[in-house]
This record gives structure tokens, sequence and C-alpha cells, in this order.
């Protein structure tokens, strides 16, 4: 039996119309458009409105990608959307998207990993793709995060936005596609990043804002986590791959904050200018990102067929994860 491969037969994205600037952040909180600048590398954001929910931005998305890979909705046996803002405790938002667009044969199911999240979906659906159980496969990473901010707290509420970009993938024998993939995650310093749910006692004495059901972080020390853990990442996928970053035509990493990449590329000692960015356009938009991010490095034109590409992530849990992809 020839080794069946997960080709990303298509992408799609969808960001919601409303931008957030900096500038209109100034007049919420204590902050500056300087500061956002220097400090994360953000400009805007764009932020879903009162009656737009997660699974209705990631169907969008979705047909978007099915429409690039020319794959009906019917022909969808699997969707998996990765989220942290899904719009219900149950059903999933992978089923509510299922309903949105039709894809009324799909298994579905949602991974939450926060920001590492499209890629920890991407590995399972690529593990189901690769023993022969499904053909079609669609992965989303989408976000209401602006449902979750807490426009008191200047420390979080200017990093984050809404979106969802969509993957297809294609069951192949051709030696493309998924090429290595690489998880991890280390709960034991999962309290540097929450979002409260049904438990609402979680981090109540660091909140003087009093919402359990927003976004807390401690900036700093996710900050240092994400650099180290994106240059080892990258070096581990690179050497299950059988590459080195030289091998790469484009690193795609996820989308928090301009000098957590810097650093990280420092680390490696890669070339910047192999590096994907677009953070300044939708600040920080967790498991949205990299497929954000991957979808417009397509539309630009920075990856062609057969061009290899790494994406990198990290985020709540704590949790990271790497990709080797031949386009
Ligand atoms: O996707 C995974 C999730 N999140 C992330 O990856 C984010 C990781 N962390 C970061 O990106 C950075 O740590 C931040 C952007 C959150 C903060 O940058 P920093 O360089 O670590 O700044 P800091 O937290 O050390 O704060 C520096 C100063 C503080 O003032 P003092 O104590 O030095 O007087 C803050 O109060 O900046 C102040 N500050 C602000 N000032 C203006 C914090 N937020 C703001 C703000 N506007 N929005």
């Amino acid at each position: 039996m020839p080794e069946i491969y997960a080709k990303l037969s298509g992408m799609g994205k969808y960001v919601p119309e409303k931008i957030c600037t900096n500038a209109d952040l100034e007049k919420i909180v204590d902050t500056s458009d300087e500061w956002i600048t220097t400090r994360t590398g953000i400009k805007e954001r764009r932020f879903a409105d009162e009656n737009t929910y997660t699974s209705d931005i990631a169907a969008k998305a979705a047909v978007a990608a099915l429409a690039q890979a020319n794959i009906a909705a019917s022909e969808v046996e699997l969707i998996i959307v990765a989220t942290v803002t899904a719009d219900m405790l149950t059903p999933n938002t992978a089923c509510l998207v299922q309903n949105l667009i039709g894809a009324n044969k799909a298994v579905c199911f949602d991974i939450n990993a926060a920001c590492s999240g499209f890629i920890y979906a991407l590995t399972v659906a690529n593990q189901f793709i690769k023993s022969g159980a499904y053909k079609n496969a669609l992965v989303i990473g989408a976000e209401c995060l602006s449902k979750v901010t807490e426009f008191k707290d200047r420390d979080t509420c200017v990093l984050f936005g809404d979106g969802a970009g969509a993957s297809v993938l294609t069951a192949t024998t051709e030696e493309t596609g998924i090429l290595a993939t690489h998880l991890g995650a280390d709960g034991a310093s999962g309290n540097v990043l929450t979002i409260g749910g049904i438990r609402e006692d979680d981090d109540k004495s660091r909140r003087p804002h009093g919402n359990p059901r927003t976004v807390w972080m401690d900036g700093s020390e996710v900050f240092k986590f994400a650099v180290r853990v994106m240059a080892d990442e990258l070096d581990t996928i690179m050497g299950m791959a059988g590459k080195t970053i030289d091998d790469v035509d484009l690193i795609v990493p996820h989308q928090a904050n301009i000098r957590i990449i810097d650093g990280a590329v420092k680390r490696l000692k890669c070339d910047k200018n192999k590096v994907f960015t677009n953070l300044h356009k939708y600040g920080n938009m967790s498991a949205a990102s990299i497929p954000i991010a991957l979808c417009e490095a397509m539309e630009e034109g920075r990856l062609k067929e057969g061009d290899l590409f790494a994406l990198v992530g990290f985020g709540g849990g704590l949790t990271w994860g790497s990709a080797v992809i031949r386009a």
C-alpha cells in the first residue's frame, strides 16, 4: 500500500469588517499608539459585531477554503475547529459550522489548545487522513476574542482580535502536503495565561476588574516562554523532517508580538525575510492567527506549489506545536 499524505488543497479566511485602531483603544484605556506599536507591532485589529460568533466567521472561512479546493461541502468527512471562544459548551463549534455550510456527512469536534490550536487540529486531521479513515477534512482556526477581552485591562486588551482561517486537507499518494508535525504541552505552567469558564473562581485575586470570564495573562512570562519554545520547536521539527531552516521557503509563526518573532529569528540565526507576519493588521487571533497568515502568504504569492514551509505556534495551556508542509 502506498503511503498516504494530507495535501493542503485549499485555504480560506474571513475577518470581520469592523476595524479597531490603536487610536480607538486610546479612547478606552490609558495607552498610546506609540506604546502598542513599539511593544507589539500591532496597529489595528478586527472585532466581530454583537450578534456574530465564532461559528459564523469559521463558516465563512470554510466556504472560501472549499471553493479554492473545488470540493463540495457534502464531500467533507471531518471538521475540526480549533478555538478558545466556542459559541457554546455544546453543540461544539464544528457541529455549528457543519450546519451552516451543509457538510452533513462530516464528523465534527473542537480542539482547545489556544494559540497552538490550529497546529494541534492539523496534526489530528493528518492522522485521520494518513490512516485512510477520511479523504477530505476541513481544519479551521477561529476566534472571537473580543468577546472575552477585558477592555478595562490595558495589559491585555490591546493585543487581541477576531478572525477565522480554514484549510482543506485532501488524501493523496504523492509525497506532498504535511511532512512532519510535532506538539508539546506544559500544564504545570498554565496559570500564566487563563480565560475563565464554568469554574469562575479561577484567578479571582489577580483580576481587579472582577470578570472571571476574560483573558488574564502574565505577559512577560508568556513572552520568555514564547521566544524559547518557538526557536526550540523549529529546531525539533526541522530535525524530524530531515531538513534545515535553509531548506524552508517560508516560516509562518503564530502572530502574537513582533518582538517575540524577532527574538526567535535571532536565536535561530535565520533570514528574517523568510518569516511571514501580518499581526500589524489583526493583532493576536489565537487559533486563527496561523491559518489566516498562511492564507495571506499564499494570496500574496509568498508560497507557490512545491515550496516547503514551516508553521510554529505557542499559547495557553501552555501548548506549542510545529509542522513542515509542502505547498
Ligand atoms: O498568543 C499567546 C498569548 N500572548 C502573548 O504572546 C503575549 C506575550 N507577551 C507580550 O507580548 C508582552 O509581554 C506584552 C506586549 C504583553 C507586554 O510587553 P512587555 O514589554 O513585556 O511590557 P511589560 O508587561 O513589562 O510592561 C511594561 C510597562 C508597564 O509599566 P511599568 O510597570 O514599567 O510602569 C506596564 O504597566 O508598560 C505598561 N503597559 C502599558 N502601557 C501603555 C502595559 N500595557 C500597556 C499599554 N499601554 N497597553
